[in-house]
């Protein structure tokens, strides 16, 4: 008797999967480079260099997103919208670090969850962008895709793909990752430092009283554990932290070159960070993004806009994580303020219907881009905010978990993001409009919404 076979869960299952077979399908989003031998050249050296994180750490982090996903910790993402070859420093890695990590401190302490911590740092380089064309005083060029593949500078030349820029994003997510390492452990992240953290920043800022406060209670806690024998010399987990790097896995020439087996498990990860994410740009379910990503092990995210249909959705989620293993998939929605409260409820419901074990991220700030009468791109802070507040009112309707939240911020002191405690208006975005790409929060902006999360965080526990 023939026995009808029920169709496969996941189509990686049906088809054999290797770091190169994304190259059999549509790959959207990727430059023309005018040499393949040069590429080729570069992908094997890349190949030939040490992978830049270890797959048990991004075991590890996927075990912490599995806590995440039951509503037992909250995922901090943020970090540049694109970082940039130029402004390679320490100051820049070290105040981002910071801001990340007093951002860390207040939910934690306020929203009493573990967080954990994800910097969209060493590594993130490449763009998708919406036009292949920028016209600028009537000239055309090749739009800047991100410093791994071209130069931001409007001239033809700065505009050719160059592969050997593959390299130099290495090295420097290499450096990157190396000073974060060290921040992380070698004594920055103290908690008994915190007082210390970015005081001169904080001085004018309208949040400094709040997190004096804040910082006096963590005292006052350190002070009772002190006494209780638990320090910083016996307890490592108040003298250092763990920061996670992600980024989006945009250029697949360069996510294959670090790629490797791991000798402990035999499986794939991409050694370029511990988490990478599928854009909404290339997010398509038959496409060369979704194919690589479906292979690799690492934890991975998937942002999800408004266009995104319930059916589409349980798609993806089961090609990507056909064993519904939690902690694999975390969905970013970026739906924009005013319609996330039409779109998400839908979704939500259909992943809890299906019983699929995701983490629920919201980014605030992709649905939010507006361009001001200066031509900015800017975002508006009570937008961002309003998206971040119906993210969690949608949540605790359906009964799922929000489980965190992806940000484009700085440690700079920027005036890209209009509004926030300082009012920054549409005029004060010339004074210090820096980014390579998308505005950021800045430190006083990243601050104050770390304080009206974690009100949102304590309201969901007390409820
Ligand atoms: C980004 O995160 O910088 C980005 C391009 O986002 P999205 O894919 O959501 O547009
Ligand atoms: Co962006």
């Amino acid at each position: 008797m023939e026995v009808e076979v029920p169709s496969p869960v996941s189509e990686s299952v049906v088809h054999p999967w290797d770091p190169a077979s994304w190259r059999n399908r549509e790959a959207h989003q990727q430059p023309k480079y005018q040499s393949a031998e040069a590429v080729a050249e570069v992908e094997q050296q890349l190949a030939s260099y040490p992978p830049l994180v270890f797959a048990e750490e991004a075991r590890e982090l996927r075990r912490q997103l599995a806590q995440v996903a039951e509503g037992k910790a909250f995922l901090l993402q943020g970090g540049d919208c694109a970082e940039s070859f130029a402004d390679f420093n320490a100051n820049r890695i070290r105040d981002t670090f910071k801001v990340l990590l007093q951002m860390a401190v207040v939910l934690t302490f306020s929203g009493n969850l573990p967080v954990v911590k994800v910097a969209r740092m060493a590594g993130q380089y490449a763009k998708p962008r919406s036009a292949d064309l920028e016209t600028v005083n009537g000239i055309e060029l090749p739009s800047y895709r991100g410093d791994i593949i071209n130069g931001i500078d409007f001239t033809a030349k700065a505009r050719v793909p160059d592969p050997q820029r593959m390299i130099t994003a290495y090295n420097q997510s290499a450096a990157t990752l190396n000073l974060l390492r060290a921040f992380a452990q070698g004594g920055l992240a103290d908690l008994h430092q915190v007082h210390a953290w970015n005081l001169s920043y904080l001085e004018n800022n309208p949040q400094r009283d709040r997190y004096l406060q804040l910082a006096e209670r963590l005292q006052d806690a350190l002070e009772f554990m002190a006494v209780c024998g638990v320090n910083s010399d016996n307890t490592p987990a108040l003298r250092e932290t763990t920061l996670y790097t992600s980024h989006e896995a945009l250029l697949l020439n360069y996510e294959q070159a670090l790629t490797r087996s791991d000798s402990l498990t035999g499986k794939w990860y991409d050694c370029s960070a511990h988490m990478l994410w599928i854009g909404e740009r290339t997010r398509q379910l038959d496409a060369a993004h979704v194919e690589f990503l479906a292979g690799v092990w690492n934890p991975i995210g998937v942002k999800v806009g408004p266009g995104m249909d319930t059916e589409e959705l349980i798609r993806l989620i089961d090609r990507l994580n056909p064993n519904n293993e939690p902690g694999r998939l975390t969905l970013i929605t970026r739906m924009g303020a005013d319609t996330l409260g039409d779109k998400l409820p839908a979704l939500v419901r259909a992943v809890e219907r299906e019983g699929r074990s995701v983490v629920w991220s919201t980014d605030p700030m992709h649905g939010n881009t507006v361009k001001a009468s200066s031509g900015y791109k800017t975002r508006n802070f009570d937008s961002i905010l309003r998206e971040i507040r119906d993210f969690f009112a949608v949540h605790r309707a359906e009964g799922s978990h929000p489980g965190g939240i992806h940000l484009e911020m700085t440690g700079q002191h920027v005036t890209e993001c209009t509004g926030g405690a300082w009012g920054i208006s549409e005029t004060d975005l010339a004074s210090c409009y820096r980014t390579q790409c998308d505005p950021r929060l800045n430190a006083d902006q990243v601050l104050e919404l770390a304080f009206c999360i974690s009100e949102m965080l304590r309201d969901g526990r007390s409820s």
